[in-house]
């Protein structure tokens, strides 16, 4: 063994208690110059350290609201950017790991985006008759594609508020990157399954003919959550055989199938509230990300409650759970220093682009 392979090897490694030690030791010193936000698929030992938890759609507006200096986003990349892009230039925003990306906002990149527009512009002219709506799981470039070209943000939360918004001022709707997200919302909204095409981003023109994209009232992006995509019909069926009274609820990333045979689909925040209101003793399967379930049945079960995961194998957002402990220690005690580490900033231009499709959502 080489003395440097000694070294690794013998150092004493970190406890779970001393990571949370260090970590409050950090947050103390920086006190209100640090706003720690963490959105709730994150694990257990770094979502106890955030000030404030909620979806994306909260999460944003804290950070609109926020006077922190310094914003530590324990959340992905997306998120990160939308807390840079609304607060003041001052303040810094901070994701303890770069690598924190989501594989459905990658789905989707500017030069796709503009193809498809392109495209679009071959059949009919898309800025008088087609309103471009990002799921806000998206890089900051198609917000500000979004901005320019008269278009919106949404989140799981208000998808249906902003599609009404959309259609009142274009006939159509591009929604990109999830097509389950615009798909399921559409649906819900009363839109008819065969005037939602999917655009098959791979192929040109979407893999549509013009008469499809004529007839067509939204034109859903052909991008989905790898993890809400492990729930199947079929998982529901299974559990309601065994315990027929059980409620079902599920994100709206899931399958249009499985958000059909769902009695409740909205975000993460509704599906914490939904599940908190009811009645002790609820038996309820719930279609989203694993850390998320497994709070909710340790919170709710001495009322009773029993909160069962809907997928038979685990699936959890790999990339959420690159935010860890040691990540998060490192991101603080730099800045107890005085070093700003893995600081998210989108370039100016862009940002002012993005904020306006940013704020036309959050005036809703
Ligand atoms: P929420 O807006 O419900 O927090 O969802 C964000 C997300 O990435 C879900 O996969
Ligand atoms: Fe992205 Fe899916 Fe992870 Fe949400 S759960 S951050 S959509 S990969």
């Amino acid at each position: 063994m080489t003395a440097n392979a000694a070294a690794i090897t013998s150092a004493p490694a970190v406890t779970d208690e001393e990571w949370d030690a260090r970590i409050r030791a950090a947050k103390a010193a920086l006190g209100e110059r640090l706003l720690i936000l963490g959105h709730h698929y994150q694990r257990e030992e770094v979502y106890r350290h955030a000030d404030v938890t909620g979806d994306s759609l909260k999460l944003s507006r804290q950070a609109a609201d926020s006077r922190a200096e310094y914003i530590v986003f324990c959340g992905v990349h997306f998120m990160a950017e939308v807390a840079d892009i609304l607060t003041r230039p001052e303040q810094q925003v901070v994701l303890p790991d770069l690598s924190a990306g989501c594989s459905m906002a990658d789905m989707a990149n500017l030069a796709k985006v503009e193809r498809a527009w392109r495209e679009l512009a071959s059949v009919l002219a898309p800025d008088e008759t087609v309103t471009p709506v990002t799921y806000i799981n998206s890089a900051a470039d198609l917000k500000a594609f979004c901005g320019r070209h008269g278009g919106i943000v949404c989140t799981s939360s208000n998808a249906a508020r902003i599609l009404e918004w959309s259609f009142a001022r274009r006939e159509k709707v591009l929604f990109f990157p999830d097509q389950h997200l615009g798909r399921n919302t559409g649906h819900r909204m009363g839109i008819p399954l065969e005037q939602m095409v999917t655009w098959d981003f791979s192929q040109p023109m979407g893999g549509l003919t013009p008469e499809q994209i004529r007839a067509a009232r939204i034109i859903l992006w052909k991008g989905f959550c790898s993890v809400h995509q492990m729930f199947r019909p079929e998982h529901i069926d299974r559990f309601l055989a065994q315990y027929p009274d059980a409620r079902v609820i599920s994100h709206p990333e899931c399958s249009f199938e499985v958000c059909q045979k769902s009695e409740f689909v909205g975000s993460t925040e509704y599906i914490i509230r939904t599940v908190a209101e009811s009645a002790p003793g609820t038996r309820w399967l719930v279609g989203t990300e694993l850390n998320m379930v497994q709070r909710l049945h340790e919170r709710h079960r001495h009322e009773g409650k029993s909160i069962h995961f809907m997928s038979p194998t685990i699936c959890m957002c790999s990339t959420m759970f690159r935010i860890d402990p040691p990540h998060l220690c490192a991101a603080l005690e730099a800045l107890v220093e005085g070093r700003v580490i893995n600081r998210i900033q989108v370039p100016p231009d862009e940002a002012a682009e993005a904020r306006l499709a940013l704020e036309r959502m959050l005036q809703l």
